[in-house]
């Protein structure tokens, strides 16, 4: 059966001492706790604190994940982070084709695909993200539009590679707006995604992919939002932030 995934997006914040207490916080609270077997805890900082978040993770019972890659192999990109440089030091996951990276730097389907294909080669787990802005809600489109990212983005993937993946559905209008989707509203959107993944891939491979919801995810909505059939978890982002509310999210499962 699909894991279930409680991974946290700490987007652009902390200071390295800040992300320090955090990771130590997070640490201690989860060796308090017995996580079932089928739950993953991932943690998703900036760059500049991977090292210091995997030496706490080789401790713990968390992973950890970056929170975008170039879609380029190496060489002059500079600024860029690449899929090798992730490999070599041994991250697990990379989210990839988050609304915001969509929304302020023009990421594009194809260059999430591009990503994708680069993350695969180097054997690090894309958390594909997905999710119609709230025009597009409101004029109905959202099954459309998120049909186009889960095809454009990922559907030229053979089954095998499909295994990797893990797919977030983030409805951008409950980004950070304490306007969560209902629990209707997600899983309406989680079972068409995994219906597209059966009619492209079967049902048995469909049924292994985990679909986390993301979007105003707070310990109080968490278990209503995880208990969906379709929804096998969260990408969390402010509620991330802070390791009791983290982990309120992650007891959603305990
Ligand atoms: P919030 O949980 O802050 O709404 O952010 C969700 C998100 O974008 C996670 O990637």
């Amino acid at each position: 059966m699909r894991k279930h995934i409680v991974a946290g997006n700490w987007k652009m914040n902390m200071t390295f001492s800040e992300a320090d207490d955090l990771l130590n916080d997070l640490m201690e609270k989860l060796e308090k706790e017995e996580l079932p077997r089928d739950v993953q805890v991932i943690v998703c900082p900036p760059f500049p604190y991977l090292e210091m978040a995997s030496d706490y993770a080789n401790d713990s019972y968390f992973a950890v994940g970056a929170q975008n890659v170039s879609d380029q192999e190496k060489g002059a990109y500079t600024g860029e982070v690449s899929a090798a440089m992730l490999e070599s030091c041994e991250l697990d996951y990379c989210i990839v084709g988050h609304s915001e990276r969509r929304g302020y730097y023009h990421e594009t389907n194809a260059l999430v695909a591009a990503k994708v294909d680069r993350l695969l080669m180097h054997n690090i787990r894309p958390i594909v993200c997905v999710g119609e802005v709230l025009a597009e809600r409101e004029s109905g489109q959202q099954l459309d539009v998120v049909r186009k990212q889960v095809e454009e983005g990922l559907f030229h993937l053979t089954a095998e590679q499909m295994k990797n993946i893990i797919i977030a559905y983030e409805p951008v209008w409950a980004i950070g707006t304490g306007k969560t989707a209902t629990t209707e509203q997600a899983q309406e959107m989680h079972a068409h995604i995994r219906s597209l993944l059966t009619a492209k891939y079967g049902k048995e491979l469909a049924d292994e992919i985990s679909i986390l919801y993301g979007g105003s995810c707070k310990p109080t909505n968490a278990k209503e939002l995880f208990a969906c059939p379709d929804v096998d978890g969260g990408l969390i982002g402010g509620a991330s932030l802070k390791a009791d509310d983290f982990m309120g999210i992650i007891k959603a499962f305990i």
